[in-house]
């Protein structure tokens, strides 16, 4: 049931970040500008996997030339703002944003990889896949899902620093002295490491006695079922 909730979010994950970094191109420029590390403004402008900007050029990155336009504009020569038209003060820390996206952005295809094996297995052979290395994928997917999270969050709060108002207010004239932010903090952090425990314990109850299984007819539990009846099938 997960992973075909898996397989059906995974795509649309896709979709949907689409939409989000066609939005950043027509709303905060400077921020797209950031993702990818473009420094001049330019017609047809590449997308570069993985490298390193270093003030002016992102360095032993794999170019996909015009990706950037025609994902950001829909149309392969559209020009597209780089960070040189806005003073250096304005600027976002590039590379934090850039290994941010791509993080997010490289763990989003993953998931979407996981789910279409899941999909092309499930419709062919009508059973889950038996490899171990797609569950030990699955076990990864769920820590790097949070990390993808982070990298998002860290991709939009940096992306569009100085401003904590796009173009109109800097971060630091919005600062505030909330003097109950300790507190907040202090209980956020007790709340969930009471959390954590009772998980914890929870956990360790329920591995010391497991819950009964009813048995199937086949004599496997009723979810793995249609996991195990094609083997069954095969050895006969
Ligand atoms: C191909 C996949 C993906 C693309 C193209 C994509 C694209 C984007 C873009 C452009 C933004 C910035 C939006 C802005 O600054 O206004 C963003 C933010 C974000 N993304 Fe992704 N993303 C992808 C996958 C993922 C995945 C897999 C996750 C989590 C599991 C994720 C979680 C987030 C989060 C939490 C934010 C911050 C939203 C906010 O604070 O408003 N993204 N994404």
């Amino acid at each position: 049931m997960p992973l075909t909730v898996a397989a059906l979010a995974a795509p649309v994950q896709i979709v949907v970040g689409d939409w989000a970094a066609r939005s950043v191109a027509r709303e905060q420029p400077t921020k797209l500008a950031a993702f990818e590390g473009l420094y001049a403004s330019e017609e047809g402008a590449a997308v570069h996997i993985g490298g390193w900007y270093d003030g002016d050029e992102v360095r032993y990155g794999v170019p996909l030339p015009r990706l950037l336009s025609l994902l950001a504009f829909h149309d392969p020569g559209a020009r597209v703002e780089g960070l040189q038209g806005v003073p250096p003060d304005e600027r976002p820390p590039v590379n934090v944003v850039r290994i941010a996206f791509q993080t997010m952005v490289g763990i989003g295809f993953l998931l979407a990889g996981i789910a279409a094996v899941y999909l092309f297995v499930w419709l062919r052979r009508k059973r889950l896949p038996r490899s171990a290395w797609f569950y030990r994928a699955i076990v990864a997917a769920g820590p790097l899902s949070v990390v993808a999270l982070i990298a998002g969050w860290v991709t939009t709060e940096v992306g569009r620093q100085p401003w904590v108002v796009y173009g109109h207010m800097r971060t630091e004239e919005a600062v505030t002295g909330a003097s109950g932010i300790p507190v907040g903090y202090v209980s956020l952090v007790l709340v969930y490491a009471g959390l954590l425990a009772a998980v914890v314990w929870i956990l360790r109850r329920l591995a010391r006695a497991p819950v009964a299984v009813q048995r199937g007819p086949s004599g496997v539990a009723p979810l793995l079922e249609g996991a195990a009846r094609p083997e069954a099938e095969e050895r006969q």
